[in-house]
C-alpha cells in the first residue's frame, strides 16, 4: 500500500466500511453482518436457522478483506468465517427497502377504460404462465381484468381464483351467489341498484382480490359499474388537500350485523402506501356504521366524505358495461369500487358467483413467477 490508497475494508467500532463495486463505500453493522451471514439460512427451506438471540458475545470482525466478488469476515472469538457477495452488500448499503418486483407503478384509469381492459381466456390461463403473468400485472397495475371463456361450472371459479391465491373465505363463506334471493340478507341479493362500494370493510382485513363469475345474465338493466378509486382519490388530493388528509387519516367504523354475527372494523377511506401514494380506497354506505367520532370533527369530516362519495359517481370515472355469461371479472377490492344499476328481475336470469383471494398472496406468486429471489 502506498499511503494514498484507501483500504477496501476498514474495521470500525460497531462494524466495518467496505468499498462497493459501484465506487460507494458502505458501512455495515457487525450484528447485521453476523445475523445475515449466508450460512444463517437453511438451503432447503430458505429460512433463517441462525439464532442471534443466543449468540454468546457481541459480534466483532477480527479481520476482513475482499476476495473476488465477496467480503470475507473472520469473526473474533469463534471459528466462523462469513462470505458476503458484494452485490448483496450493495443492495443493503443505503438502508432503503429491498427492491420489490411486485411494486409495479399503478396506472389510474377512467370511464373509457372498457375497450382497454386486460382480457385473458380461462383455458390459456391454466396452461400458460405468461398469460398468468399478464393477468397478475393487470391486477397490480390497473387493479382489474376480465377472464373470458369460463366454463359454466362451480369449479371454474374455484380453479381460476386458485391460480392467483388460496380462496379466502369471508364471514359468509368460501363463495357467494349474487342473484335475487327470496329473503335477502344483503342488498346485492335483490334486483335493486347497488351503490358503489368495496366489499366487506366490516372485516378487519377486507378481502383483497375479488372474482365475479357471470353464469347467467339475460335481464334488462343491471349494468355493471366499476371505477378506479385511486384515480378519484388522486384528483381529490389535487382539488382539496384538506379533504384528502381527513379521508386518509381518519378511521371510520364499518359493521355487519346479521344472523348471529356482529362484525366491526375501522378503516380509512383513502389508503396510502409507504411512499405516501394512494394505493386504495374503502367505501361502503351499506356497511358504514354510525360514525362515533367527535361531533366537532364531523364538521369537517362529513363534507370531505360526501365530496368524495359524489366524485366517485362522476361520469369521468365510472366504467359501465354488461358482464356477459362466461366472463369473470377480477379486481383489487381495496382499489376498485363497484356497483350495479337496478334490473328488472322478471325479464330473465342473472347469476354471478363470487369469491376472494388475498393481495399479499398475489404479490408473492407474482414475485416467484418473475423469479427475483434473495441473496442466499
Ligand atoms: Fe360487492
Amino acid at each position: 500500500m502506498d499511503g494514498t490508497q484507501i483500504d477496501p475494508v476498514t474495521l470500525e467500532e460497531g462494524g466495518l466500511t467496505v468499498a462497493l463495486p459501484d465506487g460507494r463505500r458502505g458501512y455495515f453493522n457487525a450484528w447485521w453482518l453476523r445475523d445475515n451471514c449466508p450460512s444463517s439460512f437453511d438451503a432447503e427451506t430458505r429460512e433463517r436457522t441462525f439464532d442471534i438471540f443466543h449468540h454468546a458475545t457481541t459480534p466483532r470482525p477480527a479481520e476482513a478483506h475482499i476476495h473476488e466478488d465477496a467480503l470475507v469476515v473472520h469473526w473474533a472469538g469463534e471459528h466462523h468465517v462469513s462470505r458476503y457477495p458484494l452485490a448483496m452488500l450493495a443492495a443493503y448499503a443505503a438502508g432503503v427497502r429491498r427492491h420489490d418486483p411486485a411494486d409495479l407503478p399503478r396506472r389510474p384509469w377512467f370511464a373509457d377504460h372498457y375497450p382497454d381492459l386486460t382480457r385473458v381466456a380461462h383455458p390459456t390461463l391454466h396452461e400458460d404462465p405468461a398469460e398468468r403473468r399478464r393477468l397478475m400485472e393487470a391486477l397490480l397495475v390497473e387493479g382489474v381484468a376480465i377472464i373470458g371463456d369460463m366454463p359454466d361450472t362451480d369449479a371454474a371459479l374455484t380453479r381460476t381464483a386458485g391460480l392467483l391465491g388460496t380462496i379466502r373465505p369471508s364471514f359468509f363463506g368460501a363463495y357467494f351467489d349474487v342473484r335475487t334471493h327470496v329473503k335477502p340478507t344483503n342488498l346485492a341479493y335483490t334486483s335493486k341498484a347497488l351503490e358503489l362500494h368495496t366489499d366487506v370493510p366490516a372485516e378487519e382485513l377486507a378481502p383483497g382480490i375479488q372474482y365475479l363469475h357471470c353464469r347467467r345474465n339475460s335481464v334488462e338493466g343491471g349494468l355493471n359499474l366499476f371505477l378506479d378509486g385511486t384515480a378519484v382519490a388522486n384528483d381529490l388530493r389535487e382539488d382539496d388537500p384538506e379533504a384528502f388528509r381527513l379521508l386518509s387519516e381518519t378511521e371510520i367504523p364499518f359493521y355487519k350485523e346479521h344472523d348471529g354475527i356482529d362484525m366491526r372494523a375501522r378503516q380509512r377511506v383513502i389508503e396510502l402506501d409507504h411512499n405516501g401514494a394512494v394505493s386504495g380506497v374503502t367505501i361502503s354506505q351499506h356497511m358504514a356504521d354510525i360514525f362515533d367520532l367527535p361531533q366537532r370533527l364531523m364538521d369537517s369530516y362529513y363534507p370531505a366524505f360526501v365530496k368524495f362519495g359524489r366524485m366517485l359517481q362522476d361520469e369521468k370515472y365510472v366504467m359501465r358495461f354488461t358482464l356477459r355469461a362466461g366472463e369473470c371479472i377480477c379486481f383489487d377490492n381495496h382499489r376498485i369500487v363497484h356497483g350495479r344499476a337496478a334490473y328488472a328481475a322478471t325479464t330473465g336470469e342473472r347469476h354471478l358467483r363470487g369469491t376472494y383471494t388475498d393481495r399479499g398472496e398475489l404479490r408473492g406468486l407474482y414475485r416467484a413467477l418473475v423469479s427475483e429471489g434473495r441473496f442466499h
